[in-house]
């Protein structure tokens, strides 16, 4: 890898392991600034390197608390462009509100498309972001928005465990397109659950299941999981029509406090996730956890946007 002399990779308090493991992908230090909040609870930022005509880097994932970590980004983008940063690409691997992405009931905001309002009109010039919830979402910025994907990395990682009869399931229609993709590259058949949410509630029901999974090893695909609802019910199917193991591939650990008993159940076999988010409601007891890094991804990414080279090469 080349060395760099005009980048500069600082991080906000959401996820500095991320940031730092990035950085040492990269081979470069991070960045020192300060990022903190006054006794009244206004955020404080400073850049205690020289950026002037730099390519900044700023990763920062919307993790709890998240109103508070996007608030910090705004402000760092803010200083950087006050301080004539060259260009500021705000690094995001988990895209907070990515869920809030249409107008699908009366009087209800579109809030994903806000917060790609707030990072443009705080001076970001790009977007480097890691499997939206729903991929038009890069079209609600005018800047360009490059988004990586992890479900190749977690397809990897199940063909390296070598599971006797896979079969992938994708937790709802929506995420049939991501399933397949996986199933795909691991040779294996597709399985879907068609999912019903009740309202506004955070509580998700598995209803039907299209394809067959008896006798298999299923492999639950998801972008997300928050309160676990979703995959515990996935699972609870499953186990009902046969399944003989079932795993959990999952990219952004959202993972609220209730989510660690949800799914710490013994009908799962194991949950993989990435890094893109730190775990920070908790832990599970007894479902074996794997993670897998997305650094040396952002990482690679980042090389690439900062030298003009092609990321989609990154999967091809
Ligand atoms: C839904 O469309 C997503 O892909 C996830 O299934 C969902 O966000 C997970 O939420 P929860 O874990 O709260 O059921």
């Amino acid at each position: 890898m080349q060395p760099f002399r005009d980048i500069a990779v600082f991080s906000g308090n959401a996820h500095r392991a991320l940031a730092e493991s990035v950085c040492r992908h990269l081979e470069i230090p991070l960045g020192d600034c300060e990022v903190f909040a006054f006794s009244n609870e206004e955020i404080f930022v400073r850049f205690l390197d020289n950026v002037r005509e730099k390519d900044v880097f700023l990763i920062q994932p919307g993790v709890s608390p998240v109103n508070n970590n996007l608030m910090e980004l705004l402000i760092m983008i803010d200083a950087a462009k006050r301080a004539s940063a060259g260009r500021i690409t705000a690094v995001i691997p988990y895209y907070a509100y990515g869920r809030s992405d249409k107008k699908d009931q009366p009087r209800v905001p579109v809030t994903a498309r806000l917060v790609a309002n707030f990072l443009e009109v705080a001076g970001a010039d790009r977007v480097l972001t890691l499997d939206l919830h729903a991929g038009q979402i890069q079209g609600f910025f005018n800047i360009p928005v490059d988004e990586l994907t992890a479900f190749p990395m977690l397809a990897d990682y199940f063909r390296g465990e070598r599971l006797p009869s896979p079969v992938v399931v994708a937790t709802d229609v929506g995420g049939a397109k991501r399933a397949r993709d996986v199933a795909k590259r691991l040779g294996c058949e597709l399985a879907i659950v068609d999912k019903r949410r009740i309202g506004n509630e955070e509580q998700a029901e598995a209803m039907t299941l299209i394809g067959e999974v008896e006798g298999h090893d299923c492999i639950i695909v998801d972008d997300e999981i928050l309160t676990g609802g979703t995959v515990a019910s996935a699972v609870r199917l499953m186990r009902e029509r046969g399944a003989t193991s079932v795993h959990v591939a999952c990219v952004h650990p959202v993972l609220a406090p209730r989510a660690f008993d949800t799914l710490d159940i013994p009908e799962l076999n194991q949950i993989v996730f990435t890094d893109s988010l730190p775990l920070i409601h908790g832990e599970f007891t007894n479902v074996p956890v794997g993670e897998i890094s997305v650094a040396p991804l952002i990482g690679d990414a980042i090389h690439r946007i900062h030298s003009g080279g092609s990321v989609g090469a990154l999967f091809r």
